[in-house]
């Protein structure tokens, strides 16, 4: 039986920065076996883990979509691992195990209306969402896709060159808003749940996914339900401390629930049912 905590060779390929303030790298990867990256496979939503020899090793987000060829992960700049991940350059090697956790509930939005919210750096597994439904041989398998993305200045917005394109794109309703306009980028101000209620996307036949920093959850939510989007409709993913990510250590648990195996993606009516620490 294969180990769960090995993480597998991958290589550095592609550093992007994404924001002015450089403290959001988006880093890509390739599997050093080829047959490695055949056998990786992932739904958008779930999660894996970077490591870095002698240094260790912390949980992310992936930020690509299952059929890109090279593996994503956008990370900010916090504490000890993510600037040592901060100082790699293109050619280095590092170890990622994964994937965990499970994903956004996309066969229950086949046929629906898809409306994303976020806010911040915690786009990444929403743009992983997102080009995945915006293949040309999936896009006709949904409805309207409405999209709500807000950072604090346009600066802070991550890829922009494809918020560029979708911005111009027929396949879905995109509106950034910041909290305040800078330069020329055509965003419109206001904070995510207010821009939110303005842009009024119909909870008709439609499901909400939502991540973002816990403050923008906590106001998103009476906008959605003041839409119409039922709990059950409403789906969220949560980043809880993690240390094995496998639902053995117990350090990522709300109530009975494990973030790391259970989750990280709940419907807020699941959630209604925990204890009020996330
Ligand atoms: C499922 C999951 C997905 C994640 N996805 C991403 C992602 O896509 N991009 C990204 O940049 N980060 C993501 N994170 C957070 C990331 O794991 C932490 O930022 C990272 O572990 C910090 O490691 P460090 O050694 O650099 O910081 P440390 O030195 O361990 O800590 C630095 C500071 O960050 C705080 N911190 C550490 N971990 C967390 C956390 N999980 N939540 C809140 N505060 C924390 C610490 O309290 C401390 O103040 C995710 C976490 C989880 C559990
Ligand atoms: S991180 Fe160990 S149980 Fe979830």
């Amino acid at each position: 039986m294969l180990n769960p905590y090995l993480p597998l060779p991958v290589r550095l390929e592609k550093v992007t920065v994404e924001n002015d303030a450089r403290d959001l790298k988006t880093f890509e990867l390739s599997f050093v076996d080829p047959a490695a990256r055949r056998s990786f496979s992932f739904e958008p939503g779930q999660f894996g883990f970077l490591s870095l020899s002698g240094i260790g090793e912390a949980p992310f987000g992936i930020a690509s979509a299952p059929h890109e060829e090279r593996v994503w992960f956008t990370v900010k700049k916090t504490g000890t691992f993510t600037a040592a991940l901060h100082e790699l350059s293109a050619g280095q090697p590092l170890g990622m195990r994964g994937p965990y956790g499970n994903s956004y509930p996309l066969e229950k939005a086949r046929g629906r209306d898809v409306v994303i919210v976020s806010g911040g750096f915690s786009f990444t597994t929403l743009r992983s969402t997102l080009v995945h439904l915006l293949r040309p041989e999936r896009r006709g398998d949904f409805g309207r896709i409405t999209v709500v993305y807000g950072a604090r200045t346009p600066g802070e917005l991550l890829y922009k060159d494809e918020l560029r394109a979708w911005e111009a794109s027929p396949d879905l309703d995109l509106t950034l808003c910041v909290d305040h306009r800078a330069g020329d980028w055509p965003a419109t101000e206001g904070l995510v749940p207010n821009v939110l209620k303005r842009v009024a996307p119909s909870a008709k036949n439609a499901i909400a996914l939502v991540c973002g920093p816990p403050v923008m959850i906590r106001f998103t939510h009476p906008v959605l339900a003041e839409l119409g989007f039922a709990p059950e409709r409403v789906f969220l993913s949560l980043e809880n401390r993690m240390k094995c990510g496998i639902g053995k250590c117990g350090r990522c648990n709300i109530g009975d629930k494990y973030v790391c195996k259970d989750g990280p993606v709940f419907s807020y009516d699941a959630l209604r049912l925990l204890p009020p620490d996330f």
